[in-house]
C-alpha cells in the first residue's frame, strides 16, 4: 500500500487531472478483464513507470516530475492478462515516506531548509524502464538505475552495473540493431560538467565508451543513435550550479533558458568517441528523439521541437491543474550534414505531440511510420495528452486511434505481429485513463487500422496516475 497521501483532484477537475493522484492500491499480478479480444501473437510483458506520488503528507511536489515512480505492468500469455501496479521502493524514498516529511530535493521542489546540508539524492525511479541482459530496471536520469523483479515488480535496489555507472544513467538507452548493443549517457555536473557514455552489448557485461566535456552545465534528456554516431541535441540552458551546490532552489528552478548561447548539436562517433563533430546552431529545445539514420555523410533526425523551453512550465503545472501555457512540441525531421559541418531543420506534422515511438523494425533505418501522444485540439494543449495517432513521416499526415470522450493515454508503444512484413503491421498498446469510470486500461490498437478504436482494452479496477515511458518485452 502507498504511505504517501493525495489531495483529490476534485469532481470539477477536467477529466484527465483525476489521474494525477497517488496509486491507491499497490499490487502484484492478478488477471484483468478484458473488453474486446486480444490478439493472440500479441504475447509479453508491458511495463511503464512514471511518478506515481504527488505529495509527502499533503505537501505536494511543485513538479509532475517530482513523485516516487510507479511502476505498471501487463503480462499477455496463452492463460489470459494479467497486470500488476506497484510503487518503486529506493532506501531514499522509503526514508521519506517513513518520516513522513520531505527529506530531499527534486527536479522541481527545493530541498527542505533542514536538510540542506546532506549530500543524499533520492532516487525516484521515475522515468522509464530498461530489459537487458535478462533483468529489469527502473530508470531516472540522475540517479542510478534501480533493479526491479519482474515476477511482482517490486524492487530489488540500485546498481551502478558491475562499477560502470560513476552517478547518473539517463532514462533514455537506445539499441543500435547492427551493433547488439544499446548506449546510454549521464550528465555529471561540475567544475566541468562531462557527458559518460556508456555501452551494454546484448551479452556481456556494461562499459563506459568514453566522457565528454559538455560546453556548459546543460541538461540532456534524450539522444538518438545510428550504427555510427550517438547523437545529442544540447540545449541553450545553462544550470546556475553554486546556487545547485548550496541547495539554493530547485533544480529546475536553477535552470536558466539562454538563447544567446544557442544549441549545440554534438555527434560522437561510436568508434572514436574522442573526436565528435560539434555543429553550433540557433537555440531550440528538445525532450524526446523519434528515430535517426545515415544518408552518406548526412543523418536524417526526427524529433519533438520546441522553439524555447517553456514545455518545463506546462510540464510542472499540469499536477496542479490545466497549464496556463499551450505545448508547443511539433514533430520535426532534421538533416545533419557531418562534412558539410551544417544544420537544418523543420516540421513535419502540424500537431501538438509528445512521447514518439517507432516499430523495432525500423530503428536506425529509413521507416514510414511514428507513434506519437498528441492534442486532438488547440484548447486541449492546456492539459494532457487526449489522443494518439501515427504520423506518416514523408508526408506528416497524421491518423488519430478512435479512443473515444474522456479516455486519456500515455506514450503509444508499437509492438510488431509474429512474423510481420510491413513496419507498420502490429499493435500499439497504450494506458488509457477514462475519466468517465475513474479506472483505467491498456488499450490494444491495430497499428494499421488505428481509425477503428481498441480491438481489445484490458481493464485494471483502479485507477493508474499517467506514466512516461515503457516499452514491450517478448515472451
Ligand atoms: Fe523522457
Amino acid at each position: 500500500m502507498t504511505t504517501a497521501t493525495s489531495k483529490h483532484p476534485t469532481a470539477l477537475s477536467p477529466g484527465w487531472h483525476r489521474a494525477f493522484r497517488g496509486l491507491t492500491r499497490s499490487h502484484g499480478f492478478e488477471p484483468l478483464r478484458v473488453e474486446g479480444r486480444v490478439p493472440e501473437d500479441l504475447r509479453g510483458t508491458l511495463y511503464r513507470v512514471g511518478p506515481w506520488t504527488f505529495d509527502v503528507q499533503g505537501r505536494p511536489f511543485q513538479h509532475w516530475f517530482d513523485g516516487d515512480g510507479g511502476m505498471l505492468g501487463v503480462r499477455f500469455g496463452p492463460e489470459g492478462v494479467t497486470g500488476a501496479a506497484r510503487l518503486m521502493d529506493t532506501p531514499t524514498m522509503l526514508t521519506e515516506r517513513r518520516a513522513g516529511r520531505r527529506r530531499y530535493g527534486a527536479y522541481g521542489t527545493p530541498t527542505p531548509l533542514l536538510h540542506k546540508l546532506s549530500n543524499a539524492r533520492k532516487n525516484s525511479a521515475n522515468t522509464s524502464v530498461m530489459a537487458w541482459n535478462g533483468r529489469l530496471y527502473a530508470l531516472f536520469e540522475p540517479c542510478r538505475p534501480v533493479e526491479v523483479s519482474p515476477a511482482d515488480l517490486t524492487s530489488l535496489g540500485e546498481t551502478d552495473l558491475g562499477g560502470v555507472v560513476a552517478e547518473s544513467f539517463s532514462a533514455h538507452p537506445h539499441r543500435v540493431p547492427s551493433r547488439q548493443t544499446a548506449y546510454n549517457f549521464g550528465v555529471r555536473y561540475g567544475r566541468e560538467t562531462t557527458l559518460d557514455l556508456f555501452a551494454l552489448p546484448d551479452e556481456g557485461p556494461a562499459r563506459l565508451l568514453g566522457t565528454l566535456k559538455l560546453p556548459g552545465a546543460t541538461m540532456v534528456h534524450d539522444f538518438i543513435a545510428t550504427d555510427r554516431y550517438l547523437l545529442f541535441f544540447l540545449p541553450a540552458l545553462r544550470l546556475d550550479v553554486l546556487r545547485m551546490v548550496l541547495r539554493v532552489g530547485s533544480f529546475s528552478g536553477n535552470l536558466r533558458w539562454k538563447p544567446g548561447v544557442g544549441s549545440e548539436i554534438l555527434v560522437v562517433p561510436i568508434d572514436d568517441v574522442a573526436h565528435p563533430v560539434r555543429i553550433p546552431t540557433d537555440a531550440f529545445y528538445q525532450w524526446h528523439f523519434a528515430n535517426a539514420y545515415e544518408e552518406g555523410d548526412r543523418l536524417v533526425v526526427d524529433y519533438v521541437h520546441y522553439p524555447d523551453f517553456t514545455t518545463n512550465q506546462w510540464l510542472g503545472q499540469l499536477a496542479k491543474g490545466p497549464a496556463t501555457t499551450e505545448a508547443q512540441g511539433r514533430f520535426h525531421r532534421a538533416v545533419v550534414d557531418l562534412k558539410g559541418r551544417r544544420f537544418h531543420t523543420e516540421p513535419r506534422a502540424d500537431v501538438s505531440c509528445e512521447f514518439p515511438r517507432v516499430a523495432p523494425s525500423a530503428v536506425g533505418r529509413p521507416y514510414q511510420k511514428a507513434y506519437v501522444s498528441i492534442h486532438t485540439t488547440t484548447a486541449a494543449s492546456h492539459g494532457h495528452f487526449d489522443g494518439v495517432a501515427s504520423v506518416d513521416v514523408a508526408s506528416g499526415h497524421t491518423t488519430v486511434a478512435a479512443l473515444g470522450r474522456e479516455q486519456y493515454p500515455s506514450e503509444p508503444v508499437f509492438v510488431p505481429r509474429a512474423g510481420s512484413r510491413a513496419e507498420d503491421e502490429g499493435w500499439v498498446l497504450t494506458q488509457v485513463y477514462d475519466a468517465r469510470s475513474d479506472t483505467s486500461h491498456v488499450a490494444i490498437l491495430d497499428a494499421q487500422r488505428l481509425g477503428e478504436g481498441p480491438v481489445a482494452r484490458c481493464h485494471f479496477d483502479h485507477a493508474l496516475p499517467f506514466t512516461f515511458h515503457g516499452g514491450f518485452a517478448p515472451t
